[in-house]
């Protein structure tokens, strides 16, 4: 049993870790290495239940604050969903301040890689914007503490069952709102049609659903609204359609103040991560009528997935989707905190994460196993 797979990258500088104190996180550190270009952080915001676990955004950050706030909000909501989706496991995530198009070399990716390795397995590492499964396999030549890689051994790519749930999720706001959760001939608009948008409009076209979609890859969109027989709006349209759902499945921030008066849906519920701008935007939504699945549980059917390879017995799909199938009760129960508690399904399920974490509910008492490095934690 080896603890790290044998380097096929030179390396001939150590990566350097400069730990940064950061209030309310377990551990910050910048991580860089001259030779390769990289600067990085990588946040570990909380470990109650179990290591960290949060995918590596790959994004070319204006400054180094930029990259520090964004890291802290992702690393906070990897605690967030890990608690309710109940994986055992706590929140983390990572950045690469790095162009993903001209900047990401093996060596760079290797170099974190490095520094990933040198946490321990405090942190573990998997996909996110910016970054493949490829260069998966890339960081877990030095590392076995990474999850997601297009191996037999691993999970593969976290998109559809990210999709799946998002599915599960606008069926039990459905429920709620007309007390059935088919999608048939419901007005369903999508936001954004990449990994995951473009398999959710998929199986909501199966499922019979009127499809109104936006991209602001024009390609991209037209191919897929053909496919599907979906009206296209303009990207700034398609909060302000008319439908039953609102499906945010591309940037975060997107549903404020601003964006909020001009929403003219009776839910919200898709993929993207931190679709509120502010926490008190969820309280504007609750007065204008609106369900809100919150992003943090309605999207955790990738995470799911990739920490079902980290169980003794190994990656088994059948055992992720019996999982994410979870999340429709999930969201119910929030729905159902919030009406009690008279508060937003947003604090609802903050309120959730918060019991989870006081009592410890869920704590990992398992080893984590990295199967494709022959590696146990
Ligand atoms: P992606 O990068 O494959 O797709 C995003 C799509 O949104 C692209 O097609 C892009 O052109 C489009 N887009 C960007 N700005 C837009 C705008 N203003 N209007 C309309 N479209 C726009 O990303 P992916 O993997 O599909 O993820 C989507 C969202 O879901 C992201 O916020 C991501 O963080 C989140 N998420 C993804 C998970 C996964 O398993 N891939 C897991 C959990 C969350």
């Amino acid at each position: 049993m080896t603890l790290v797979a044998e380097p096929k990258i030179e390396i001939s500088k150590a990566v350097k870790l400069e730990e940064i104190s950061v209030p309310g996180y377990e551990r910050v550190v910048k991580v860089s290495h001259r030779e390769s270009g990289l600067v990085g952080i990588i946040c570990i915001h909380n470990m109650t239940m179990g290591p960290a676990l949060g995918g590596t955004r790959i994004y070319p950050y204006k400054t180094f604050d930029d990259a520090l706030n964004d890291v802290k909000r992702l690393a906070k909501g990897m605690t967030y969903k890990s608690c309710v989706a109940g994986t055992g496991l706590g929140g983390g995530k990572s950045v690469i301040i790095a162009d993903s198009r001209t900047q990401k070399t093996p060596e760079l990716l290797y170099a974190f890689g490095q520094a990933v390795n040198a946490l321990g397995g405090t942190y573990i590492c998997a996909e996110d914007i910016g970054a493949t499964t490829d260069d998966m396999t890339t960081i877990n030549k030095a590392t076995p503490y990474v999850v997601g890689l297009p191996h037999e051994k691993s999970s593969g790519d976290p998109s559809p069952f990210t999709a799946w749930g998002t599915l599960l999720g606008i069926k039990a706001c459905l429920k709620k709102i007309y007390g059935d959760t088919s999608v048939a001939g419901r007005k369903i608009a999508v936001q954004g049609l990449g990994a995951v948008g473009s398999r959710l409009a998929e199986l909501l076209f199966w499922e019979g659903a009127d499809l109104i979609v936006s991209d602001i890859d024009s390609q991209r969109l037209e191919k897929i609204a053909n496919k599907l027989s979906a009206k296209i709006v303009p990207p700034e349209g398609i909060l302000s359609t008319q439908c039953d759902v609102v499906s945010p499945c591309a940037m975060g921030g997107i549903i404020n103040e601003h964006s909020i008066s001009e929403l003219r849906c009776k839910a919200i519920a898709g993929s993207a991560n931190n679709q509120l701008l502010k926490d008190s935007d969820a309280d504007i939504l609750v007065q204008k009528g609106i369900l809100y699945a919150p992003d943090f549980v309605i999207n955790a059917g990738g995470l799911i997935n990739v920490t079902e390879e980290l169980s003794k017995e190994g990656y088994r799909s059948v055992e992720a989707r019996r999982k994410v199938e979870k999340l429709s009760e999930e969201l119910a129960f929030i729905f159902q905190i919030a009406e009690s508690n008279q508060c937003s399904t947003h604090s609802a399920a903050i309120s959730l994460v918060d019991y989870h974490l006081k009592y410890r509910v869920g704590v990992r008492t398992a080893p984590l196993y990295f199967h494709h490095s022959d590696h146990i934690l």
